[in-house]
């Protein structure tokens, strides 16, 4: 081949790929290049299967003198290579540079929902009478929501709960109620008992929401009576609010786990409230069956309940006139609240 023998061309060459790798500014098109010239297909390739062509000392020459091309070419291709990749490096550098000097991002301090707040309040309160705070499933079954309370399945009381059902024959707990039977199976008397937790109705509007809080409490002991009950609320009320002037009234109400039952009142004697009668709990006496249910003789045993709702205490001691504010979570709202 002519120009097998021609120096020329083969500088030439070199300068072209020179020329062509520092025209290139990402790694394909440096791959591109260097197929163009060391490739299979490529020009500096071509160039040394056609050595096969000459022969003795023109063969020799050439050879060398193609070597030495190819190594040029392959240095030209990476120090191009070592530019891009530094010129990589340093964009990223940039790109990562810190600004010392601007202002720190802070961490601002999270804080409990009022509804964390009051639950920790109320179990706070009885327990420093004694009592035990216990913790139970959300989803039940009807015999614990239900039919163990005293409440059959073709029971009227029924329909005062519109239940959400679940898979598998289960249900939301529609009261806190439940926690009645589990704990008293597990425990002995007496027994003095709390439990706090999030019960489930088919309801919403500005006073109700279909997930809300309650905690449910029961006494059961051999002794006591309604006094006892009443002056164990009063007492929970009273430190509630941090106010000594609140009565407390017993009114005769109806639930089908209790009897006799009532339904207790507040009426604050003093603040924005003052002498208004204020429902804040169902209690009553625990049904004879719903003793037995639990494995007691109720002619031994007396038992004593109350339910009650969380959101209807934290609404009367925050002042917040709309349930629904507790579950929007703007912080504009949460952030008033750090007891
Ligand atoms: N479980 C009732 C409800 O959700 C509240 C209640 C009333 C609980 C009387 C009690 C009780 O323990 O004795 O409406």
């Amino acid at each position: 081949m002519d120009a097998l023998g021609d120096q020329r061309a083969i500088e030439a060459m070199i300068e072209q790929a020179s020329l062509d790798f520092s025209h290139c500014d990402d790694t394909a098109q440096l791959a591109q290049v260097k197929a163009r010239y060391l490739g299979r297909d490529g020009r500096l390739t071509a160039m040394m299967k056609s050595l096969a062509g000459l022969q003795g000392q023109a063969r020799s020459d050439a050879g060398k003198a193609l070597n030495a091309a190819k190594q040029a070419v392959e240095s030209e291709w990476k120090s191009r290579e070592k530019t891009l990749a530094n010129q990589a490096l340093n964009a990223q550098l940039q790109k990562d540079a810190i600004d010392v000097s601007l202002p720190g991002r802070g961490c601002e301090d999270g804080g409990l929902h009022p509804i964390t707040l009051t639950i920790a309040r109320i179990e706070a309160i009885f327990r420093s009478i004694g009592f035990d705070v216990a913790d139970g499933p959300e989803i039940e079954d009807d015999f614990y929501n239900f039919t163990a309370l005293n409440t059959p399945q073709d029971h009227p009381a029924r329909s005062m709960h519109d239940t959400f059902y679940v898979e598998g024959g289960l249900l939301l707990r529609t009261h806190t109620s439940p926690m009645q039977i589990r704990y008293a199976r597990q425990h002995k008397p007496p027994i003095r008992v709390i439990a706090p937790g999030k019960t489930y109705r088919v309801d919403s509007d500005a006073t109700h929401s279909p997930m809300f809080h309650q905690f449910e409490g029961l006494w059961l002991d051999e002794n006591i009576s309604f006094a006892d009950l009443k002056s164990v609320y009063t007492m929970f009320l009273r430190q509630f609010f941090e106010q000594d002037d609140i009565d407390v009234r017993f009114r005769p109400s109806y639930f089908p786990f209790t009897e006799p039952s009532a339904e207790i009142d507040m009426r604050f004697g003093s603040g924005p409230m003052k002498d208004r009668w204020l429902e804040v709990s169902g209690s009553g006496q625990v049904h004879p069956q719903v003793v037995r249910n639990v494995g007691l003789d109720p002619e031994n045993y007396i038992g004593f309940a109350f339910g009650s709702g969380v959101e209807r205490l934290a609404m009367l001691r925050y002042g917040v006139s709309d349930l629904r504010l507790f579950f929007e979570n703007d912080l504009r709202f949460l952030k008033q609240f750090d007891r």
